[in-house]
């Protein structure tokens, strides 16, 4: 693809050795090598590469760091893969309208540093929020424990700047939480992994940091005692900002091969919830809490300070990575159902019979199922599991992403178990906004 030589303000990766780690994300899925890797510098390499994919027919594949668990910034046939991670911009918070502006290459990392650097909290945590950048999170609308009590991100962002099928960078609201001339295009692009313009940069809400957090380990004799505390916490009127569990056997394979910390976790299954509201920490507050607690708990242990506090997370936090590692060719999903069909979610997923251990978002129904021995599963079969898996959810009221997303690995599913009419609206808006086909082709819809 000669055209793409003379591209302004870019850096072009055409090697096969150096496009190879663009393949893939942190899911299951591998994509053909692209045509090139493009690490565009500024609004010129945008503007001449929609030009140029329009006039040669090639689609373009966005992508932030590549911790995508759904493959959608994983290349597709004919694509050119546009890294953003050297798009230019600053990180800059403003304090007085609670918000802070970033570039879509900013780690998310610093963008939640430079917020707490000023007293102020950007809650969104997928876990990946070490590694991941601000525009894929925003590109998926990334979730992670603190969803339970703050949402995803879509509900942190004030306005976006993206790049539409023109080859210009447009804004879609403002730096305020009240703006509602009209419906708002921002929220329809983000989530929308990049198949209706890509994002560049964003302004996103903060709210001032909680000052206390009381973060408890829950040990539990009987796993699924654990399965109605979600919807009795919020019926009695505690809102944790997470609360997580790991399902015995996810328990015993991090007992048996985890890391030092977790070689000592007690119980058949183990919940980790936290507060951070104003008083969490009080005896009040935690005497109200532990007459909840107690009755299913096995010891419960609250953390003393701010060490014991990591400690825990930290063990959370590695659970993705060391399954995978245990598990190379694990597939993870990540289906949600309402707080109050937990148990029979479980229930079905027993009557399934699909060999797979859970972990997870407990509070807010998103879990983790993990079928470990996909890669020797026979596909026709391992698909089956899946969609068994997708129905169950979507039967009790739930769906089949709860914070992923799409992309390439959940498409099929997607297409099959949404309503028809929805798909046809999706379908018109992504023909509306990129008539020639050339954000993102193959992924979603
Ligand atoms: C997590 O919560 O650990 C992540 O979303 C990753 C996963 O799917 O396991
Ligand atoms: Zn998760």
């Amino acid at each position: 693809m000669d055209a793409l030589a003379g591209l302004p303000e870019a850096t072009l990766l055409r090697d096969p050795a150096s496009m190879e780690p663009f393949l893939r994300d942190e899911s299951h899925v591998r994509g053909p090598h692209p045509l090139a890797v493009v690490r565009p510098h500024g609004p010129r390499a945008l503007r001449e590469l929609v030009r140029l994919a329009k006039a040669e027919g090639f689609g373009l594949v966005p992508r932030g760091a590549g911790t995508g668990k759904a493959g959608g910034c994983v290349p597709t046939e004919r694509t050119v893969v546009v890294d953003f991670s050297a798009w230019p911009g600053d990180i800059r918070v403003s304090p007085q309208d609670l918000c802070l502006h970033a570039p879509a290459s900013a780690p998310l990392r610093d963008v939640k540093a430079a917020a707490e650097s000023q007293g102020l909290f950007y809650p969104p945590d997928p876990n990946s929020w070490e590694s991941c950048s601000l525009g894929g999170t925003l590109a998926t609308n990334a979730g992670g424990p603190n969803a339970c009590k703050y949402g995803m991100t879509r509900h942190w962002v004030l306005s976006v700047e993206a790049l539409l099928e023109d080859g210009e960078i447009h804004t879609f609201g403002i730096s305020s939480v009240k703006a509602n001339a009209g419906p708002a295009l921002g929220q329809l692009l983000i989530g929308s992994e990049g198949i209706f313009g890509f994002i560049v940069g964003a302004t996103l809400r903060l709210m001032p940091l909680p000052r206390e957090y009381a973060t408890l380990l829950l040990p539990v004799k009987h796993w699924e005692d654990l399965l109605d505390l979600p919807g009795r916490l919020c019926g009695a009127g505690f809102l944790p900002s997470a609360f997580e569990f790991f399902d015995p056997a996810v328990l015993a394979e991090l007992r048996a091969h985890g890391p030092e910390e977790a070689r000592r976790l007690p119980g058949e299954a183990l919940a980790i919830l936290e507060f951070d509201e104003r008083g969490c920490t009080s005896e009040p507050f935690l005497e109200a809490l532990h007459d909840l607690l107690g009755p299913v708990a096995e010891g419960l242990v609250i953390a003393s300070d701010a060490r014991q506090r990591n400690g825990i997370w930290a063990v959370r936090r590695m659970t993705s990575a060391f399954l995978k590692e245990r598990h190379p060719k694990k597939v993870s999903e990540d289906i949600v159902v309402p707080r109050s069909r937990l148990r029979d979610f479980f229930a079905g997923l027993d009557q399934l019979g699909i060999p797979a251990v859970t972990y997870g978002h407990l509070g807010d129904g998103n879990l983790h199922v993990n079928l470990l021995a996909a890669g020797e599963t026979e596909p026709a079969l391992l698909a089956g599991q899946l969609m068994g898996l997708f129905r169950l959810a979507v039967s009790l009221g739930g769906t089949l992403s709860g914070e992923h997303g799409i992309g390439l690995a959940k498409r099929e599913a997607f297409l099959a178990l949404s309503d028809p009419a929805q798909l046809q609206a999706l379908r018109a808006i992504k023909h509306a906004l990129d008539p020639a086909g050339i954000f993102n082709p193959g992924k979603v819809i």
